[in-house]
């Protein structure tokens, strides 16, 4: 390799300073989770393909064009795991958690892999906290799912937060309405893009998610899912919105959203950022009652919803990032002194201290200047004349203070 290596094209490093933000973003939605009854699942970072082709739906352009599909030796095709709910979806047919006590409700912080054209907040790999709550269709648990994240994006202060709110309706009313827009996009058949009307033999409510001018236009005068629903559905739904005003959390109502995915039915809700451009997503979800059965499962209602951590993490930007908060940074100048010292930092850090060395053949001065750096808010020096005298220095790095202490009492004057 002659030129400067990269990281492949759509991803990227993730250096300690946004590398503690994304902790602190997965440690208040942690906290959010637990508070909720969530608790923590793990599945592959891969799936055999077939998850995904039949939970994300053969229409939607992840399953087309964005997944990292790849045989393996044996032939068998897998995929890179694109979201996350259909995989957790499996794990709970795969392990047979509906003997369980349900709703199950897991939470999940994963990376995401999506063939898709980079830009800023939008990468071929990302990553999600994310939520599913299987087993249970009470509407106040959509309620919840939606007001639990955004309890997370209070908790971290992410400015400028919008909830749009859409519904899929049920099976019962996407039959006949799925048969109305087909006629009246038949009608305007004309006017649409070749692939538009591909996709609209496979689903034509996809159509609703066109990035395209033409399609969009078409897709303006197209009957509303929103005005074909079901009494159950609108009962369902009318229930959803009395629990988020009960609640006190505003949301748009916006008939077209069908987000990205085709297992969703009744609530679909997204939550936008105006901070992020054009990639305004910042988190999403919604309810997917046919999914589980989809995969193999008895009939089990879902909903959840998933947050790209990358897009919070654009939203905070200029937000004060978590400093590096080192409570004790260790300058000793003679090199054959340090193991001895290196015990005592061992002590230190068993107490919970945050503590550093400094470390290869370097001035005082070049140590207090990383010591600063660091954020450290005491140095502990050990010069030629605290070696001599078994003490060392503790200086206060805000005010300049400093007192002389035994080494020996070195633990007990920090802690
Ligand atoms: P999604 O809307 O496709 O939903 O993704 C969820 C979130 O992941 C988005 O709102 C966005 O913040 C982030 N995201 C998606 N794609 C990218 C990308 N290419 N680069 C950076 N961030 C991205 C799902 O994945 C569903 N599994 C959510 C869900 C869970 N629904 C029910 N349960």
């Amino acid at each position: 390799m002659s030129s400067k290596p990269q990281a492949p094209r759509g991803t990227r490093d993730v250096l300690p300073e946004e590398g503690r933000l994304r902790l602190r973003i997965v440690d208040v939605a942690r906290q959010a989770f637990e508070a909720h009854g969530y608790g923590p699942i793990v599945t592959p970072t891969f799936e055999d393909t077939e998850v995904f082709a039949r939970g994300v739906g053969e229409a939607t352009d992840i399953v087309r064009k964005e997944m990292y599909t790849f045989d393996d030796a044996s032939g068998r095709s897998l995929t890179l795991r694109p979201e996350g709910t259909a995989p957790v979806a499996r794990a709970f047919v795969s392990n047979g958690m509906h003997k369980r006590s349900l709703p199950a409700k897991l939470w999940y912080v994963a990376p995401m892999f999506r063939y898709e054209a980079p830009q800023s907040g939008r990468y071929r790999e990302h990553h999600q906290v994310g939520a599913e709550a299987l087993g249970s269709d009470d509407p106040l648990l959509d309620v919840e799912a939606i007001a639990l994240l955004d309890s997370i994006y209070a908790g971290l202060g992410v400015p400028g937060v919008r909830l749009r709110l859409g519904d899929m309706g049920d099976a019962e009313s996407r039959g006949p309405y799925r048969e109305e827009l087909l006629a009246y996009l038949s009608r305007n058949e004309g006017d649409l893009p070749p692939d538009a009307r591909e996709r609209m033999a496979l689903n034509p409510l996809r159509l609703f998610d066109a990035k395209d001018e033409a399609t969009a236009e078409v897709m303006r005068g197209a009957p509303a899912l929103l005005d074909h629903l079901s009494d159950a559905a609108s009962s369902h739904r009318a229930q959803v919105l009395a629990g988020l005003e009960a609640l006190g959390i505003d949301y748009e109502v916006d008939p077209t959203l069908v987000r990205g995915l085709d297992y969703y039915t009744n609530t679909v809700f997204e939550f936008t950022c105006d901070r992020l451009g054009a990639q305004s997503g910042i988190g999403g979800g919604g309810r997917y009652d046919g999914l589980v059965e989809s995969l193999g499962g008895p009939p089990t209602p879902g909903v959840g919803f998933g947050s790209g951590i990358e897009r919070i993490t654009l939203a905070l930007e200029g937000a004060d990032a978590p400093g590096p908060d080192l409570d004790c940074y260790v300058a000793v100048l003679d090199r054959d002194r340090r193991p001895g010292v290196m015990a005592r930092v061992a002590e230190l850090r068993g107490r919970g201290l945050r503590c550093e060395m400094g470390w290869g053949d370097r001035s005082l001065k070049s140590m207090m200047r990383q010591a600063s750096a660091l954020g450290a808010r005491t140095a502990v020096i050990i010069g030629p004349r605290e070696a001599e005298d078994g003490t060392a220095t503790v200086r206060d790095m805000d005010t300049g203070d400093q007192r002389v202490v035994p080494l020996d009492d070195l633990t007990k004057e920090l802690t």
